[in-house]
């Protein structure tokens, strides 16, 4: 039986969930559906992190003891889970007993094996990290992540021989290229690693800092964080001995965002080599979430609240949203009109037209009941089919490489393909015509085997809708039963069985809801579209777009990895351009080789339309197109002012 162990970050009691948090709990919580889907049996851990300075810090403002105040935010995280409709397993904290008996456990081990030492250190420390910095971490002498220039501070600690491990770690991640992914994060760890790695100050003094797991082997001091933190992941599946560490640890993922890079890295996988325990199987890192104003900031108010957005646009939709619009691993930005665009486009059109259509002419033609396949497929049933199977290709071979907006766009192209079905076929005629009832069977039958796959493969990503769908189309199963092997086969719906017509799965949004964001402000319901059509808008004046128009243009950065001419042709390269999708570069074929070489294009940042549609050029097919303008004979690339990550969407 294969198994599958997943692990979000395990999140400080010092602010009430955001959307970052609910990001990665949202994406592990899909993982884990997938690999149900797949058969596996799967564990799925979360938790709160509870110890150190900060949480002291904010207890104290808050005007409660650190265990009270824990307590109470580690409840908040644990009330929003379920309400995302999370699936965790287990939920630790590093305030329960049995994980400080298991860092006690693991400290005396690593201490035994002479990987900790006692000694004075002075240097910079960042209050808000809880860690010492080195110069060379500092940005303009401040902290990268706080802003702050850090204090310096001088104390005996004890400290573990993480430089010992150094090139065995190095050694490690280069035999196991998917050990960090994807590969940007990779080549972040080994960066670090280039340099020479400091040993890791492990402790504090019980004097100064009493909110934390006493080392065991000298009262007088507690475990500095990281050491207390990481080990939540084996705590909480019952280290050294119970079944669940035996079954699932050696083929557990943690999932975390960059910010966390470094301790995950770096720390664990040598206090993991130390304490001779086997190493995790993947560190799959995201990258951020930021608002039309930035970064989030609490006193700014940018902060995105989950709970605020939910009740709101519905839960499978900010799923969806999170999902389809962040390329795991780079930067996306988050915004109510964006995340209202794509409920009505993908959601309420898309998918939620094709389910609606298909059961009101399944009531309407076949009393209700799903039809057999009267006559034999034609070409167009056969093409449907087709996209059906490409759909269940592009998400099995995605999803577990963290392509998830790919595997959706999977999907969505097939759910476009279905949609067009219907409009070339045009059922209604078939049905006025009785000598058309075996070929409108197959339409039919076609159509609800399609929505019943859809309903199987958004079920990870929008388990609610897929439960839904499923019990409409008379297969009814709960999303964590659904199985692809035997959910997705094709003609497995039952004949005659009943399936129901029914509300919209997505109402449309007429206009965004005021800004959710505001602590304190009420949020207020965005008006859903009328029942009947909405009135037809305004025409545009001709060659006018709208912004749906123009935001429909997938242009973005990318970064020209690789370029050659094509060969009988004077105008054509073939490029290899780094477009931010993870462990792969496109291919794109530009005629640009008129004004470019190859040696002046490699290494060039470059706009690209990402979203065109693929075509051969010469016989080699492209997947996007490279931006320039002419200007008499000779050609200028557009390039952005200075260099951006490769990936960034233009707006
Ligand atoms: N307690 C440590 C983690 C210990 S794990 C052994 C910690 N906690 S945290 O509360 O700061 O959570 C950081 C994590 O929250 C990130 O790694 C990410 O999973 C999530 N996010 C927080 N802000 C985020 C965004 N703006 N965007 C995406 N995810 C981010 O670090």
């Amino acid at each position: 039986m294969d198994r599958f162990y997943v692990t979000t970050p395990i999140y400080y009691v010092n602010a009430e969930p955001h959307i970052g948090h609910a990001y990665t709990t949202i994406v592990c919580d899909v993982m884990m559906r997938f690999h149900r889907l797949m058969g596996e049996t799967t564990f799925f851990l979360t938790g709160t992190d509870e110890h150190g300075d900060k949480i002291v810090q904010a207890a104290q403002a808050a005007g409660v003891d650190p265990k009270t105040y824990a307590d109470r935010i580690s409840g908040l995280f644990r009330q929003t889970w379920p309400k995302l409709n999370i699936g965790n397993d287990k939920f630790i904290r590093t305030t329960d007993p049995e994980h400080i008996r298991v860092v006690q456990d693991v400290l005396q081990k690593v201490y035994d094996a002479g990987d900790i030492y006692f000694s004075s250190y002075k240097g910079l420390y960042c209050v808000g990290c809880e860690r010492f910095y080195t110069e060379r971490e500092l940005v303009d002498g401040k902290c990268p992540d706080h802003d702050k220039p850090p204090i310096e501070r001088e104390e005996a600690n004890y400290f573990f021989r993480m430089s010992k491990y150094q090139d065995w770690l190095i050694g490690h991640i280069e035999a196991n290229p998917d050990f960090i992914r994807p590969e940007r994060y990779k080549n972040e760890v080994l960066a670090f690693l280039r340099e020479p790695l400091e040993d890791l100050c492990i402790s504090r003094p019980v004097e100064r800092l009493s909110w934390g797991i006493p080392l065991p082997f000298d009262r007088k001091y507690v475990t500095y964080v990281w050491f207390d933190a990481l080990i939540n992941y084996i705590a909480a599946v019952g280290y050294p001995d119970g079944p669940v560490y035996r079954d699932f640890w050696p083929v557990v993922q943690h999932t975390i965002a960059k910010d966390i890079v470094k301790p995950h890295g770096i720390y664990w996988p040598t206090m993991l080599k130390s304490a001779g325990i086997p190493l995790y199987r993947h560190l799959n890192v995201h990258g951020y979430w930021i608002t039309d104003e930035g970064k989030m900031s609490k006193s700014r108010g940018t902060v995105v609240r989950p709970l605020d957005l939910v009740p709101v646009y519905g839960l499978d939709a900010f799923r969806y949203f999170l999902l389809r619009e962040m390329v795991f691993g780079l930067d996306a930005s988050f915004s109510e009109d964006a995340l209202v665009q794509r409920i009505n486009a993908d959601l309420a059109n898309d998918l939620g037209n094709l389910f609606s259509r298909t059961l009101a002419m399944t009531a309407k033609f076949f009393d209700g009941k799903v039809p057999p396949f009267g006559a034999e497929p034609d070409g167009m049933d056969q093409d449907l089919r087709a996209s059906v199977d490409q759909a269940v290709r592009q998400f099995t071979e995605e999803m577990p490489k963290l392509g998830f907006h790919k595997a959706l766009i999977g999907i969505w192209e097939c759910i476009s393909a279905a949609n067009k079905y219907i409009d070339h076929v045009g059922p209604w005629n078939l049905a006025k015509d009785p000598g058309m009832l075996t070929r409108l069977q197959t339409v039919m039958r076609t159509l609800l085997e399609v929505n019943r796959t859809v309903a199987v493969l958004v079920a990870p990503f929008m388990p609610a809708t897929a439960e839904k769908m499923l019990e409409r189309l008379g297969a009814g199963k709960k999303a964590l039963d659904v199985r692809i092997a035997e959910d997705a086969r094709w003609g497995s719906l039952g004949e005659g069985t009943p399936v129901q017509k029914g509300e919209a799965l997505f109402p449309r949004i007429e206009s965004p809801a005021k800004k959710t964001e505001k602590p304190g402000t009420a949020v207020q319901a965005p008006k859903p579209a009328a029942e009947k059509k909405a009135p037809k808008p305004e025409p545009e004046p001709a060659g006018i777009i709208d912004i749906d128009a123009f935001r429909a243009v997938d242009l973005r950065i990318g970064l020209i990895r690789e370029a050659e001419r094509v060969p009988q042709s004077e105008k054509l390269v073939k490029l290899l351009v780094d477009v931010g999708e993870p462990g792969e570069s496109r291919q794109i074929v530009a005629g640009i080789a008129k004004t470019h070489t190859p040696a002046d294009l490699v290494g060039k940042q470059v706009v690209i339309v990402a979203n065109l549609k693929p075509a051969k050029l010469m016989g080699i097919e492209s997947h996007g197109m490279v931006l320039a303008v002419r200007d008499g004979q000779d050609l200028k690339l557009i390039v952005p002012e200075a260099k951006v990550t490769p990936g960034g969407r233009i707006s």
